[in-house]
């Protein structure tokens, strides 16, 4: 079996931290197959996957087609960036069927709005294609609207959670099925013991005092994921908890208006008067070396979170998890059994979790050893790959 997986982007996200999760265990559960991946961009991520035996082809996606996007202006500035885009669209296009075509592929696995799209335009005639859906479709008016248009095109939509299957059948009224697919976590790199980054450092900040009580918000710096909550979470806390946060994260995706600047979130830090007591490190790789740095993980998304890797991530570094209790991220997490929950946007709510795990050493172990044996249940590669080839092998995505 030959499998073309395309993905647009090359940073490392939770979509492209589930892709490697997801060769990871394909590679394993099937050594002869042969899965090759191709990206609108370089980055980390080809590294990631070439290490595990996937050959990697980039077909660097043109500025035009990379920046463009639901966010930022209205439907006016979307159709002119559309326009504007129109004839880099027909070149990658043939571009890209030219790259899918030399591959040979006996499926196509695109991830990714706008891979996903291409992948309708380009797969060769009689060769199954299945989207691998990451977030809501509604919540993005273009994509949406793009995607439902395809949809007949693709065979079979896999998608990471409940809540996100329950948002794409409604978009795609019966056609492909849609099949939830939890993510899964690496739990040879995601573990309690081993190197801890030194986030002040990081950060360019003074070492903490013994005894400082670290929470970090481990995020890219898209706009919905809770930045402005966090901070504000962490000045309502009393002043006497000795307290240092840190925003771990960056920039990452090219897609215009979408994300946060550090400058701009530096300068929110400050109205806070939270001078001293937070630390911005940037994007950090070691993810598992900067959560066992903390004492508190906090997941902050203000719109429901399709999934929510971060949160499984921390369970596995036995961690203890404060997470926004919405969309898929509800299905992953019991509130006060493997995490503590807040409303999305709730910085009060959010403030008071933190300052109960603070001041409660029992309780922050009881969820940190909790949470790592439910992501040892729940969220490991071999379930991934049994659940993922059982798909695969489905009649329905029998070559004809
Ligand atoms: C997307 C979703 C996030 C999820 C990740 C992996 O980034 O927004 O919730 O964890 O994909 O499925």
């Amino acid at each position: 079996m030959r499998i073309v997986y395309l993905n647009p982007a090359g940073q490392m996200g939770g979509a492209e931290t589930s892709l490697v999760d997801l060769l990871a265990s394909i590679r394993e559960a099937k050594p002869a197959w042969r899965l090759m991946l191709v990206l609108g961009a370089g980055g980390p991520l080809v590294e990631n996957v070439e290490q595990l035996g996937v050959c990697c082809t980039i077909v660097p996606m043109p500025d035009a087609l990379a920046k463009l996007g639901d966010s930022g202006g209205g439907r006016l500035a979307t159709a002119l960036s559309l326009a504007r885009a129109w004839l880099p669209l027909m070149s990658y296009t043939r571009q890209l069927r030219d790259a899918v075509r030399q591959l040979k592929p006996d499926l196509i696995h695109a991830a990714g709005f706008k891979m996903q799209i291409f992948g309708a335009r380009v797969r060769p005639p009689g060769v199954p294609l299945i989207w691998h859906i990451h977030d809501y479709v509604r919540r993005r008016p273009l994509a949406g609207r793009l995607l439902r248009f395809h949809r007949h095109r693709c065979d079979l939509a896999v998608v990471n959670s409940q809540s996100v299957a329950a948002d794409v059948r409604a978009l795609f009224g019966g056609r492909p099925e849609v099949v939830p697919l939890y993510n899964v976590v690496d739990l040879v790199r995601f573990t309690p013991e081993g190197t801890r980054t030194d986030l002040d450092a990081a950060s360019g900040l003074e070492p903490a005092p013994a005894g400082t009580f670290r929470v970090g918000l481990v995020a890219t710096f898209a706009r919905w994921k809770g930045h402005e909550t966090f901070l504000r979470a962490l000045a309502l806390l009393p002043r006497q908890l000795p307290v240092r946060g840190y925003v771990i994260g960056g920039p990452i995706y090219q897609t215009a208006g979408s994300q946060y600047s550090r400058e701009e979130l530096e300068r929110r830090a400050s109205e806070l008067g939270l001078q001293g007591r937070i630390g911005f490190t940037g994007h950090l790789t070691d993810v598992p070396s900067a959560m066992r740095a903390l004492d508190c993980v906090v997941h902050a998304s203000t719109e429901p979170e399709p999934f929510g890797m971060v949160i499984i991530e921390a369970m596995a570094c036995r961690r203890a998890v404060v997470a926004a209790n919405a969309g898929g991220a509800v299905e992953i997490f019991k509130d006060g059994f493997d995490a503590l929950g807040h409303p999305p946007g709730d910085a009060a709510a959010l403030a008071g979790q933190i300052t109960r795990l603070a001041s409660d050493a029992e309780l922050r172990n009881r969820l940190a050893r909790q949470g790592r044996e439910s992501v040892q249940t729940l969220f490991h590669r071999r379930r991934l790959a049994a659940e993922l080839v059982s798909i695969y092998q489905r009649d329905l995505l029998a070559t004809p």
